[in-house]
């Protein structure tokens, strides 16, 4: 044994080859730590000082090789200024240029997931072989950041710019076919069989037959560009990529950027410019959001899986109620993700409805070349329509569906629970009407939930699971297990009026009718909460959840919620409702939509609904920006502190996934309380005072206040 340590070791092997062994102990996966990247320091100065070694071989002791580096140890660093920020990078990058100049050969055996980090050491070897089963990638840019170990430096001098640049910018995985096309690895292999060629490779390199000096004098010279192609070069992959990621995404445009500036430079000197880089974005804003968005979705992944292990049985067969939107979306997606399901409805035309729907789904993803039609034809055969409850005797879950109507849903459920077995689990994908209530109507109602999914189901991530006053731990747990199978983000939630998303949805619209009522023109609006950064503005959000759907969950919202959410004016949603401007559903709402060549739906501007506004819309008055963020923002802010204070939602960071997987928060604010944090309370309290004639809703909430008073964060 060479070096032995918690995170890796290196043994010689026989024939004076060296074998560094990635194996962190106490972990599923290796990541590169503090412990990693010390131990590596260690390894490094053991294997220098070993005599007549002739080769390195690099591989993983578990099925992952490296997923990269430890992303919780992330946030320290978002305090820090760029000056603390860069002995991260540098510790690893004296790591890796060791590794690069040992005396003798190096190969690294990919065996598994080489991701950020992990791909970067690859980089450092001499020569990479990859496993079929691997998939190697950098994903920095989708946590804002970019890669800090020489992945802008080692990437576009093994593999050209062009194609660094695509996998750098889209932080997307990489077969191991793409892989060696783009030149990324030297060979491929069949895991059984990986590291007999990367032994066989590196005795290669050791006999002279592979000239590694070479590669080496590749990875630290220039990018082979003359100006004029260099020009060339980054003006065009500048301006594709900044399209592509948006004005609120820097990352992408910064890694062209700094390979652009490093492209003359020797390894030392274009590793300082992506390490000054790194600094940069690490003390954004952005990067903080999404590595927040990053962690919390392991929060909630592993919340998800810990009921999923409490779920007393697999689900092996479902049930829908009601074939309508939400129905025919629910039997789709089960269908779709291996779960077999009866879909009933009352009607034919609706069991017609939700397969057609279904249909053109799959055939979608037909033509797309992303699945088979024999696939699709299984898919399409897993779903039962059916008019009657024969089957339901064998399901494990039976999800209603039906019209949004609590006298028909208290029937339909009660009904329901007579054909299924004692220990089937009911779940209503209501949007606003309360579990508890619902669970009057059952027998077992310790059985029943809440299991709300969001429209489209096949395209929307977020489910929340509600817990009703009498719900079981079984219940909940089944359904979250459920959720998982149908490739959702569960969040478990307590039953309240709207449960949470819609809870805090409704105070954003109440926020639109006042700027409106006062006098805002409603495209404005919408132009500058899309600049915000929501996918849609407001009035059309409204348009396309559907105006009726609105008009009556918002009548839901303030009989729940009297003192905040009852308006004492005819917003202009209403006006639209009273004029059957049911939305995007109807070809016309705030806006009017023209289907287009292929027939979508194109939105436009409405004339008529101008005119229909005008008699309840106060005098045309422009409003700052900031005021309309705030006027907006403020109610879901308040809404949302409240649900936290009163436990319907279990912490800051599911809040903030069920809003940007349930209506597209924008990522790059990481969710509501984070946008708080970034904000600071002391600035939403202002807003507070300015809007206070606006009612209850801008009101900081207790919780908010001894919040602020304490000098305290959400996160
Ligand atoms: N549409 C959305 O955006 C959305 C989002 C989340 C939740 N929801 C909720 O999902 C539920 C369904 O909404 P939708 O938009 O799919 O409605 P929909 O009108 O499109 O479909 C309802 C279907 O239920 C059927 N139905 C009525 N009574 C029935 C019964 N007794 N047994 C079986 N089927 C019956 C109808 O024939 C119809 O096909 C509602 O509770 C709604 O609040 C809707």
């Amino acid at each position: 044994m060479i070096y032995q340590s918690d995170a890796l070791s290196v043994k010689r092997l026989d024939g004076d080859i060296a074998e560094l062994i990635f194996d962190l102990q106490g972990e599923s996966v290796n990541k590169f730590d503090q412990a990693t990247v010390t131990a590596l320091t260690g390894a490094l100065d053991a294997l220098e000082a070993e005599q007549g070694l002739k080769g390195l071989l690099v591989t993983s002791a578990k099925p992952v090789f490296i997923v990269g580096a430890d992303i919780t140890e992330f946030t320290s660093l978002f305090g820090a200024t760029k000056d603390e920020i860069k002995p991260f990078t540098a510790t690893n990058n004296a790591n890796f240029n060791r590794l690069q100049n040992l005396p003798y050969p190096s190969c690294v055996a990919i065996n598994g997931f080489a991701m950020g980090g992990g791909l970067e050491i690859c980089l450092a070897c001499d020569f990479r072989v990859m496993s079929t089963a691997a998939k190697i990638g950098l994903p920095e840019t989708k946590l804002g950041i970019l890669p800090g170990w020489g992945g802008t430096v080692r990437l576009p001098r093994i593999i050209g710019v062009d194609e660094a640049v695509m996998w750098i910018a889209t932080a997307q995985d990489q077969s191991a076919d793409a892989a060696l096309k783009a030149g990324a690895v030297d060979a491929i292999a069949a895991p059984e069989q990986l590291r007999e060629v990367a032994l066989a490779t590196l005795a290669n390199a050791t006999a002279g037959k592979l000239d590694y000096q070479h590669r080496r004098q590749a990875k630290s010279s220039p990018l082979p560009l003359n100006d004029t192609e260099a020009m060339m070069a980054f003006f065009t992959i500048k301006s594709m990529v900044a399209q592509q990621a948006g004005k609120n995404y820097p990352a992408p445009v910064k890694v062209v950027d700094v390979i652009e500036a490093a492209r003359g430079m020797s390894l030392e000197a274009a590793l300082d410019v992506e390490a000054d880089g790194f600094a940069e974005l690490a003390t954004t804003p952005v990067a903080s959001a999404l590595v927040g968005v990053f962690l919390a979705d392991q929060l909630l992944g592993k919340k998800a899986k810990d009921w999923e292990k409490k779920a007393d049985k697999k689900i092996t067969r479902a049930a829908v109620l009601g074939a309508g939107i939400m129905g025919g979306g629910i039997a789709y997606q089960s269908a779709y993700k291996g779960v077999p399901i009866i879909m009933k409805d009352i009607a034919q035309a609706g069991l017609d409805l939700g397969l057609s729907e279904a249909n053109k789904l799959l055939a979608k993803r037909v033509n797309r070349g992303r699945m088979t039609p024999e696939v699709m034809g299984q898919v399409l055969n897993s779903i039962d329509p059916t008019l009657s409850y024969e089957g339901f005797g064998d399901v494990d879950i039976v999800v209603e569906a039906v019209v949004e109507n609590p006298k028909v849903k208290h029937a339909v459920l009660a009904e329901t629970e007579k054909h299924i077995a004692k220990d089937a689990i009911l779940a209503s994908n209501t949007s606003t009407i309360s579990i508890t209530y619902l669970a009057e109507a059952l027998e077992r109602p310790e059985n029943f939930c809440g299991m709300h999914f969001f429209n489209p189901v096949h395209a929307m991530p977020l489910v929340e699971v509600i817990r009703g006053q009498k719900s079981s731990d079984a219940a909940i747990a089944r359904t979250v297990a459920y959720a998982n199978k149908m490739g959702k983000k569960a969040v478990v939630v307590n039953d309240c009026p709207g449960f949470l998303v819609n809870r805090v949805l409704f105070p954003y619209f109440d926020g639109f009718s006042k700027l409106v009522r006062d006098g805002a023109d409603f495209q404005a609006v919408d132009k500058v909460m899309e600049r915000w950064g929501w996918p849609m503005g407001p009035a059309y959000l409204i348009d396309v959840v559907g105006i009726d759907t609105g008009v009556h969950a918002g009548q839901v919202m303030a009989d729940g919620f009297p003192d905040r959410m009852t308006l004492d004016f005819k917003t202009a949603t209403e006006v639209m409702f009273e004029n059957d401007r049911y939305g995007q559903k109807n070809g016309k709402g705030f806006y009017d939509y023209i289907p287009d060549k292929r027939g979508k739906p194109t939105k436009t501007v409405s004339e008529e609904a101008y005119k229909l506004i005008a008699p309840i819309a106060g005098e045309r008055t422009e409003f700052e920006r900031e005021d309309i963020i705030a006027r907006m923002m403020l109610p879901m802010a308040t809404e949302m502190a409240r649900c936290l204070e009163e436990g319907i939602v279990g912490s800051a960071a599911e809040a903030d996934l069920a809003l940007l997987y349930g209506i597209g928060f924008p990522p790059f604010r990481g969710g509501i309380f984070r946008w708080m944090d970034t904000v600071g309370l002391a600035h939403i309290a202002e807003a507070s005072k300015k809007f206070a004639h606006l009612g209850k809703s801008y009101e900081l909430t207790e919780g908010m206040q001894a919040k602020l008073a304490a000098g305290e964060t959400y996160y």
